[in-house]
């Protein structure tokens, strides 16, 4: 292709890729060029999923959730955006190719958790909320895990619902492979209540179902957890000016959600389903379990030891599938946060009985042909450096 004979423009929408035509691109564009500007007169690059709703698209009269965030990030930092698409949830293999090999600047909405890639990714304060939500009849009182009893419920396979109420013979699950079958399932009377991928969920009853339904966000281990924007390490002085205008989009950012229908109000406790809550302050930051060390800034090393570092990699990796990730989990008795509470000075034996041997009738597999017992050692220090101590609630 002769390349020489495109115009900057033409090189620089091929480039682009998909056409992009919000008003703000378009104004980019015509701008002078800025290879020799100043900072902020370079776009902001945000990694974005073109097919992604209600994150993110490449259609410039529904850009997403995600996009209108960083759209309005740049804004207060006086820069525009520019997008740079990659069509795949926020895997990890995605952060790499884009984010970390510095096609983008920064990606909203990744998890904050201190683990989520290690020091490589860091992190802008929180900006919001994400998990599962109950879906039903807006009359039906979902204010705990016990309103479920008795009725069948829609849950996505392997999700944190999943394992949550496979404990409870009297919830009848019915399992569903996507938030959207959940709703249809739903729609449809096949369920009562659809316990499923809250975002999902909220942006399909406000686009598809007239908003007919409730959609109550949950609270609870690895059922909510904070988001925010995350950046290369070394884009430090971007993260700390994003943090600095944060606090001044607080409402801007609260009415996107609510455009895109992605439920951030105040969820439904599900850690003790005996205090189920109904009356915590509307605006008040939910407190999760699950997000104790990850609502401060993430620290990655210092405080856990080498071998209890790459325990927790093994952990997360394999055992916070059943376990939650971090070993945060709503169900006691599979919150191995507790072993300690638990078996005190038995403790180490009992790990290492349950773990080698499994107890394959109560669905904890055996693996000590999975893993030596060096690894295995790896994921015990792990778990004794995160035991709770003292009076749980
Ligand atoms: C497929 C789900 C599943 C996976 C994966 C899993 N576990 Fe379990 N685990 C369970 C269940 C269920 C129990 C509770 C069994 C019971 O009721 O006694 C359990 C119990 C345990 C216990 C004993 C808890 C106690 O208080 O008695 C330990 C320790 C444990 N698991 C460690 C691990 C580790 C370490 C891994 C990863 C290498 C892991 N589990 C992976 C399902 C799982």
């Amino acid at each position: 292709m002769p390349v020489i004979c495109m115009t900057r423009n033409e090189v620089r929408n091929a480039r682009l890729g998909r056409a992009i035509r919000t008003v703000l691109l378009s104004a980019m564009l015509l701008a002078p060029a800025v290879s020799a500007g100043a900072e902020e007169a370079k776009p902001l690059r945000l990694c974005a999923d073109p097919t992604n709703l209600p994150f993110s698209s490449d259609d410039p009269g529904e850009p997403g959730l995600y996009l209108e965030i960083g759209q309005a990030v740049a804004k207060k930092l006086g820069r525009t955006v520019s997008y740079n698409w990659y069509k795949s949830y926020f895997g990890k293999r995605t952060v790499r190719e884009t984010l970390l090999s510095r096609q983008c600047d920064a990606m909203v909405g990744l998890p904050l958790v201190d683990d989520f890639m290690g020091p490589s990714v860091i992190f802008s304060k929180p900006i919001a909320h994400e998990g599962y939500a109950l879906v039903a009849a807006k009359d039906r009182k979902v204010a705990g895990i016990d309103d479920l009893k008795g009725l069948r419920v829609a849950v996505q396979y392997q999700s944190t619902p999943q394992n949550l109420l496979a404990m409870r013979d009297d919830i009848q699950k019915v399992t569903v492979l996507s938030p959207e079958e959940g709703m249809t399932a739903l729609d449809q009377g096949k369920v009562d209540v659809a316990f499923i991928w809250a975002p999902v969920a909220g942006w399909l009853n406000k686009t598809a179902y007239g908003e007919k339904y409730q959609v109550a966000s949950t609270e609870g281990d690895g059922l909510l957890w904070q988001t925010a924007i995350g950046f290369a390490r070394a884009s430090g002085a971007l993260r700390d000016e994003v943090d600095g205008v944060l606090p001044s989009l607080q409402a801007e950012i609260a009415s996107l959600f609510a455009k895109y229908g992605v439920p951030n109000g105040t969820p439904v406790k599900f850690g003790q389903a005996d205090q189920a809550v109904t009356s915590s302050t509307g605006a008040s930051e939910p407190v999760t379990v699950g997000q104790a060390t990850a609502t401060e800034k993430p620290v990655q090393t210092a405080a856990v030891a080498g071998d209890a570092a790459a325990g927790r990699e093994t952990f997360n990796g394999t055992c916070a599938h059943c376990h939650g990730p971090d070993a945060v989990q709503a169900e006691r008795k599979i919150n191995l946060r507790l072993l300690k509470q638990r078996y005190a000075d038995d403790m180490e034996a009992t790990f290492w009985k349950t773990v080698h041997d499994g107890r394959p009738a109560k669905g904890m597999p055996a693996w000590k042909d999975v893993f030596s017992d060096d690894e295995l050692k790896n994921v015990y220090a792990y778990l004794q450096s995160v035991q709770e101590t003292g009076g749980s609630n």
